[in-house]
């Protein structure tokens, strides 16, 4: 069997282009135009690619964008008075501070003096604690882009074993909430757990959020799981040019899915087009514009 594939791009399109659309509603009715402020501190390479993407994805919408690169050594106070000049700006609709933050810093005490009501990646603790009540403005970008994947090609939750590898604060944990709200069973898998592979082929819908590259190998796919791939792993290949690699043996693990998502082309632009819906829902919020 060769597997379905799930392409995080093509979903992504629709999203952008709803998107688009709305902005260009709220300006043609004289709205402000909705806007993202990206903070990053420090020279991570990857996170100076990362951001680059999503200010480029607002500019392409029609969102506003504002970028704020602070030198890796920026004091704490610093960080947060930026932050509060931003939460009390009007013209910012979202805040992100791009992870991870250099040692001194602490991302949870950081996180903790966004608006809430500003935070697109669904991380302050008002809104993680809202996300499991199921009452949130916002949804992390992530998980919601894997939830929208799967809604797209017919694939329910309901019911179903879920397995996840990786607890982290920014997929693992945020998906099970949104997995289970939809009445998935779900199991938050670890490096901890006991006989992971075995764990894993209970799964109906196994998602590897882990960060090994090809990690999961055949030996945790139970035949006909559907396979969702969010690591994003930079290698050098063959040729000495960067090649991005799952978390999953993709080769091995499509002949025995029904279906997989690709990296690159699976979840990772659904997380940017996520990061645009959120964008203009904090807005709406703010606006008294919510549905
Ligand atoms: N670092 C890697 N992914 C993300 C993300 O979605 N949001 C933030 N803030 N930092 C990240």
């Amino acid at each position: 069997m060769s597997a379905q594939l799930l392409s995080g791009k093509e979903v992504a399109r629709e999203f952008r282009k709803q998107v688009r659309v709305r902005v260009q509603e709220l300006v043609d009715k004289g709205m402000p135009r909705p806007s993202l402020t990206v903070v990053q501190v420090g020279n991570d390479a990857a996170s100076t690619v990362y951001v680059r993407s999503k200010v480029r994805a607002c500019e392409k919408l029609g969102l506003g964008s504002t970028m704020h690169k602070l030198e890796e050594s920026v004091p704490r106070g610093e960080l947060i008075d930026l932050i509060h000049t931003l939460n009390a700006d009007a013209s910012v609709s979202g805040i992100l501070v791009q992870l991870p933050l250099p040692p001194h810093l602490n991302a949870t005490e950081i996180i903790n003096e966004v608006d809430s009501a500003r935070d697109v990646d669904c991380l302050h603790p008002a809104n993680v604690g809202r996300l499991w009540l199921g009452d949130s403005h916002v949804t992390p970008c992530t998980p919601q882009g894997i939830i929208e994947i799967l809604q797209h090609y017919g694939i329910g939750l309901k019911g179903k074993r879920a397995v996840i590898i990786g607890r982290s604060n920014i997929v693992g944990k945020p998906l099970a909430a949104l997995m289970l709200a939809r009445h998935a069973t779900v199991t938050l898998c670890h490096s901890r757990t006991l006989d992971l592979p075995g764990v894993a082929r209970e799964a109906d819908v196994l998602v590897a959020a882990v960060g090994k590259p090809e990690m999961v190998t055949a030996d945790y796919v139970r035949d006909g799981a559907v396979v969702i791939d969010v690591g994003v792993n930079r290698q050098t290949g063959a040729d000495g040019e960067e090649v991005l690699v799952g978390d999953v043996d993709f080769a091995a693990v499509e002949e025995k899915a029904s279906a997989i998502t690709p990296v690159p082309g699976g979840v990772g632009p659904m997380t940017i087009a996520m990061l645009m819906v959120n964008t203009l829902r904090c807005y709406e919020y703010q606006h008294g514009l919510s549905a």
